[in-house]
């Protein structure tokens, strides 16, 4: 198959969610071989059968938890199986507990932290070998809230967890270069997605997040899927230890 990613074996996380499946199917639209996978089984039963319904290749293992360790191995393991190599690692997948400072708990932020944090070290422990082997890219999910604090979102902990991110793919970026391994994070504002789809229902939280974004609209999966397309492909051969922020101008006022 003929495209930007023809050739390349994409391993994606969060393949059930709006973003995830949005990536997967766009990563095979672009000719990659996609490996996904999800906690969530229905839906990456569903992102599944749409990637193919539409013509392009991916196994998926689901339900799927790379915070257990064990289970990043099993998600490499099936790459390398099926496709028997690993080119692009899209770490997409993350949960967040969110409140202020006060009604946060120790244990909604440790939470936070290891499904945000862990999620991404883990995997990419995991999947380090084999994208040594040729050189690969690692795209990592930060957040605007990586960078800017927003008053209307109780984001204390989602903010550590996705800085984190920020912080670490700089590092893995630093130590990739021994092996031809890239990687940078991109940052999405305000995103319409399963996550916060019911939330814009509500004015308290919409209209102070919109008059943020200098575009006025929140951005859509498939705007987020593109950058990622881009930053797994070798269009971004010269890019790496960068964030490319997505957010309709959020952070730059
Ligand atoms: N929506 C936004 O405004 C926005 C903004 C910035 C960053 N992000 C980031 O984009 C990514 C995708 O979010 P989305 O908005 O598409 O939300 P979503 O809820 O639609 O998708 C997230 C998916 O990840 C899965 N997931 C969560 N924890 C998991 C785990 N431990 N193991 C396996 N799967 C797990 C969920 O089941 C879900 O399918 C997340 O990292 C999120 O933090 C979203």
């Amino acid at each position: 198959m003929a495209g930007r990613l023809a050739g390349k074996v994409c391993l994606i996380t969060g393949t059930g969610g709006s973003i995830g499946r949005a990536s997967a199917e766009m990563f095979a639209r672009e000719g990659a071989k996609v490996v996904g996978c999800d906690i969530n089984a229905e839906a990456a039963e569903a992102c599944v059968k749409s990637v193919r319904d539409a013509g392009g290749e991916v196994v998926s293992i689901h339900p799927c938890d790379p915070r257990d360790p064990s289970m990043c191995q099993a998600l490499v393991d099936c790459a390398l199986s099926h496709f028997g190599r690993l080119d692009v690692l899209f770490n997409c997948a993350a949960d967040a507990h969110f409140a202020w400072l006060d009604d946060l708990t120790h244990e909604n932020f440790a939470y936070t932290l290891d499904a945000e944090v862990s999620i991404v070290f883990n995997l990419t422990k995991a999947a380090w070998p084999a994208l040594a082997e040729r050189g690969g890219a690692i795209v990592n999910m930060a957040s605007a809230s990586a960078w800017i604090g927003y008053e209307a979102l109780p984001g204390l902990a989602h903010s550590a967890g996705k800085g984190a991110v920020l912080s670490m793919t700089r590092h893995f970026a630093m130590e990739g270069r021994h092996h031809g391994i890239r990687a940078n994070s991109l940052s999405p504002g305000l995103i319409e997605t399963g996550a916060t789809r019911d939330l814009l229902q509500h004015p308290d939280f919409r209209d102070p997040m919109l008059t943020k974004i200098m575009l006025g609209r929140p951005g859509l999966p498939e705007e987020v899927a593109a950058l990622a397309v881009f930053l797994g492909s070798d269009e971004s051969s010269f890019i790496t230890a960068t964030d490319i922020r997505i957010d309709g101008g959020t952070t730059a006022w």
